[in-house]
């Protein structure tokens, strides 16, 4: 009776296009509408969105969250630094590439790729980063183990077991599904602590003399989606990989960073996110789970200095996580979220994949129904994907199923 209660007080009044939702978890707010340019006139077709009303949230969102990162450099380069034609018994070639950000040899990220076999021609892939390293990802011993970064600027290094992160990362039921697979260790591109941006890649892009990203420049999860960038130029040049065929997916922190990356570089075909959470799929006005004064004070160095000023002033912020999703329409997208991590909060995960459907249909694409998907039920009918499965905040064999299938629908027409 009590769900129902709070299910009814859940009302969505659509008024001067704005939406104003009020329910008894979260306190009233008012989402920011996708399809009102800042000067309040309404968009009504796709090309007035792509090239009036998307730039202006792109940009809203580089100054006050994720911060302004620098393009791939023209002098980035890469070297194929291992090959195996009969890895994973046979099943697969895999690839050990050097992406050098710079003109230097001195900083680069190490891409782990695993290609089917059975192949004819370039295949689709899911790409994203890890969090232990390539070695975490996969238990075949020929994988480097990469410089493991500490988790504070104190601590020392601890390497972890190969394999300590493969059930997040089903290789082989991707490749029997024809995908190939590339991965980075996030902390070959930027190191998951505050050291004031003197390690990773920020200090390779400072100006003459500077020693710190302005406040409206990149933190680490932009960092990140640079990272993820920079590898997509690598793709563009594999044969072995269809490079409009990506799709970039990431878990948590690094699903952040992939809707970013997502939102930036349209050369991304299919963007995934899972269990982003707050600064990633998760509104923040609903200040339900984490909220924009606790992530920036637990982890000060993720988002742009500009976002502190949102701190417990949410509805003060110019764009909200719908938005963020929207950027990538047309392109197909999906949102998942687990039952047990409240503090992703996994209404405010659906309601953003929701709240971006009006953006969807301008290009004529079916979004997302307004009822929430009940648990394992994925609603992925349109181009926005999303479910909640039981279970803790993790990425799981169950949620990769439902990514397979999404990305068959678009990748194996
Ligand atoms: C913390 C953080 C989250 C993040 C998560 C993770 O819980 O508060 O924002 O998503 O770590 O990356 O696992």
């Amino acid at each position: 009776m009590k769900t129902l209660l709070r299910k009814a007080l859940l009302v969505l009044i659509v008024s001067s296009g704005c939406a104003t939702i009020s329910g008894q978890n979260s306190t009233d707010y008012t989402l920011p509408d996708p399809l009102l340019m800042e000067d309040g006139r309404e968009i009504k077709t796709s090309s007035e969105w792509t090239q009036i009303r998307r730039p202006e949230i792109l940009e809203s969102f580089e100054n006050n969250v994720y911060g302004k990162a620098p393009k791939p450099s023209k002098d980035m380069h890469f070297s194929i630094l291992t090959e195996d034609k009969q890895a994973l018994g046979g099943k697969a070639t895999r690839k050990e590439v050097a992406v050098y950000f710079t003109k230097s040899k001195d900083n680069y990220m190490t891409v782990l790729l695993y290609i089917p076999n059975q192949r004819n021609g370039r295949v689709p892939i899911f790409f994203g980063l890890n969090f232990d390293g390539n070695h975490a990802v996969s238990k075949e011993e020929g994988v480097a183990i990469v410089r493991i970064q500490s988790k504070s600027s104190t601590d020392m290094p601890t390497i972890p077991a190969r394999g300590a992160e493969s059930s997040r990362w089903p290789i082989e039921m991707l490749i029997e599904n024809g995908y190939g697979l590339a991965t980075v260790y996030r902390g070959d591109i930027d190191p998951d602590y505050d050291d004031g941006f003197r390690n990773g890649v920020h200090p390779l892009f400072y100006s003459n003399g500077q020693e710190k990203p302005e406040a409206d420049e990149w933190g680490t999860v932009a960092a990140w989606a640079f990272g993820l960038s920079c590898a997509m130029n690598y793709f563009e040049v594999d044969k072995d990989i269809d490079a409009k065929q990506v799709a970039v997916i990431g878990h948590s922190r690094l699903g952040k960073a992939t809707l970013w990356a997502g939102a930036i570089d349209e050369r991304f075909a299919m963007v995934i996110s899972n269990d982003s959470g707050c600064g990633g799929a998760a509104l923040s006005r609903r200040k339900i789970g984490e909220t924009v004064s606790a992530i920036n004070k637990n982890f000060p160095y993720w988002f742009c200095d500009n976002f502190k000023q949102f701190n417990d002033r949410e509805d003060f912020l110019p764009v909200d996580q719908h938005q963020l999703i929207a950027l990538i329409a047309p392109r197909p997208v999906y949102v998942a979220s687990a039952e047990e991590d409240q503090w992703a909060d996994p209404e405010g995960e659906f309601l953003s994949a929701y709240h971006a459907s009006p953006v969807y249909e301008l290009f004529g694409l079916k979004g997302l129904p307004k009822e929430m998907p009940k648990l394992s039920q994925p609603e992925m009918q349109g181009h926005i994907g999303y479910h909640i499965r039981p279970g803790k905040h993790d990425i799981t064999g169950y949620d990769w199923e439902q990514y397979i299938k999404f990305a068959d629908k678009f990748f194996k027409k």
